[in-house]
C-alpha cells in the first residue's frame, strides 16, 4: 500500500488551513477534512481554505471527525496532523463543555482507535501550553506536572494523554506538540491580537483581562507550522514538545508593538483577570531543539505587523 497521502483535521482553521498550504507547497498530497463549527464566523474559515482548494493535490472533505468513516479517511495516510479541536479557553466553562468533550476527547479517541487498527505510521497532535496551568516553574518544561486551570486545558490534556496511551498499548507513533499562543495571519477573531488589531483599526477601546503586566510566550504561525513538519519528520516513535516563540513578552509589550504597527495609540480598559487565563507562559524549547532541531524564528516585532495587515484586509481598512 503506498501511503503518501498526509492527513490534516481542522483544515479550514487558523493553523490547519495555514499547515495544508505549506503541505502542499513542499509537493505533499493533502487531505484535509473539518466541520465549520460556529465557534466562530465560517465566512474566515471558508476564505483561509480558498489557496488550498486551487490545488490538485488537495482534497476536502466537509464532515465531523467524530461521526465520519475514519477508517476511509485515514486511507493511504503516512501522517495524519490533528488539529481540529474546540478551542478557547473562556468559553470552555458551563453548558459548552459537553462540545470540547466531543469535539476534543471523543473525536481524538475514535481517530486514535482507526490509527491503530490501520496501523497508521504516524500521529501529530496539536496539544496547548494551557496543559501546564499556573506552573510553579519557569520556563515550562515537558517534565512538569501538568494542572490545568481551565476546562478547555484538561480536555487538551486528556487527548495528548489518550494518544501516549495508544503509544504504550499500540505502539501508535504520536507526537504532541504544546504550542504556547499562536498568532499572525488567520488568527481566529477570539484571540487577543485579533481582537486589539481590530478594535485599533475600528478606534474603539481594547479590553484588558488583568493589567497587562502578564507574560506570554507567543509562536507566529510559520513557526508553529514548521514545527508540525519536524514532528512529522521526527525519528522516534514518541515524544511532547513544547512549541513557544523563544521569547517570553509582556502584554503592554504586545500593545507597543501594535501601535507602532497602526501608527497610532490603543484606549485600553482594565477587566478583572478571566477565569481559566493563566498568569505567565513561558516555553522550556530545549527539548524541541534538541529532538526535532525546531527552533522559532520570527519575533513579535516581525510577526505582528503581518497579522496588523491581514486583520486590515480581512475587514476591509
Ligand atoms: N491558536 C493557538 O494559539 C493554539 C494554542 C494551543 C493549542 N492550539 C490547538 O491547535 C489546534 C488548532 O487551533 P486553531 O487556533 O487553528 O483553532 P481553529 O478553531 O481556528 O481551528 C480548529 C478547526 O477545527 C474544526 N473542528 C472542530 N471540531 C471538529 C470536528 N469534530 N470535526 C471536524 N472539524 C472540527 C473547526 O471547525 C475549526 O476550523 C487546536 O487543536 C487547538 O486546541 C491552538
Amino acid at each position: 500500500m503506498s501511503r503518501d497521502v498526509l492527513l490534516v483535521t481542522g483544515a479550514a482553521g487558523f493553523i490547519g488551513s495555514t499547515l495544508c498550504e505549506r503541505l502542499l507547497h513542499d509537493g505533499f498530497r493533502v487531505r484535509a477534512i473539518d466541520c465549520f463549527t460556529d465557534y466562530y464566523d465560517t465566512a474566515i474559515k471558508r476564505r483561509n481554505l480558498a489557496e488550498a482548494r486551487k490545488h490538485d493535490r488537495f482534497e476536502f472533505v466537509d464532515g465531523d471527525l467524530a461521526e465520519v468513516d475514519v477508517r476511509a479517511l485515514l486511507e493511504d495516510v503516512h501522517c495524519c496532523f490533528h488539529l481540529a479541536a474546540q478551542a478557547g479557553v473562556r468559553a470552555s466553562w458551563g453548558r459548552d463543555f459537553e462540545i470540547y468533550i466531543r469535539c476534543n476527547i471523543e473525536a481524538t479517541q475514535k481517530l486514535l482507535e482507526a490509527a491503530r487498527e490501520l496501523q497508521l505510521p504516524r500521529l501529530v497532535y496539536s496539544s496547548s501550553s494551557s496543559v501546564y496551568g499556573n506552573a510553579r516553574q519557569m520556563p515550562m518544561s515537558e517534565s512538569a506536572k501538568p494542572s490545568p486551570v481551565s476546562p478547555y486545558g484538561v480536555t487538551k490534556l486528556s487527548a495528548e494523554q489518550l494518544c501516549d496511551l495508544y503509544h504504550y498499548n499500540y505502539a501508535l507513533s504520536c507526537v504532541s506538540l504544546r504550542y504556547f499562543t499562536v498568532y499572525g495571519p488567520r488568527q481566529r477573531p477570539d484571540m487577543a491580537f485579533h481582537k486589539f488589531i481590530r478594535a485599533g483599526l475600528e478606534g474603539r477601546p481594547i479590553e484588558i483581562y488583568g493589567d497587562g503586566t502578564q507574560t506570554r510566550d507567543f509562536t507566529y504561525i510559520d513557526d508553529a507550522v514548521e514545527a508540525n513538519v519536524a514532528a512529522m519528520r521526527y525519528e522516534k516513535p514518541h515524544g511532547v514538545f513544547n512549541v513557544g516563540g523563544g521569547a517570553n513578552v509582556t502584554l503592554r509589550h504586545v500593545i507597543a508593538v501594535i501601535e507602532s504597527a497602526l501608527g497610532h495609540e490603543l484606549q485600553a480598559s482594565f477587566q478583572s483577570k478571566a477565569l481559566g487565563d493563566v498568569d505567565h507562559t513561558h516555553a522550556d524549547t530545549r527539548l524541541a531543539a534538541e529532538e526535532l532541531g525546531f527552533r522559532a524564528g520570527i519575533r513579535v516585532e516581525e510577526g505582528i505587523p503581518r497579522e496588523v495587515a491581514w486583520v486590515s484586509e480581512l475587514y476591509g481598512f
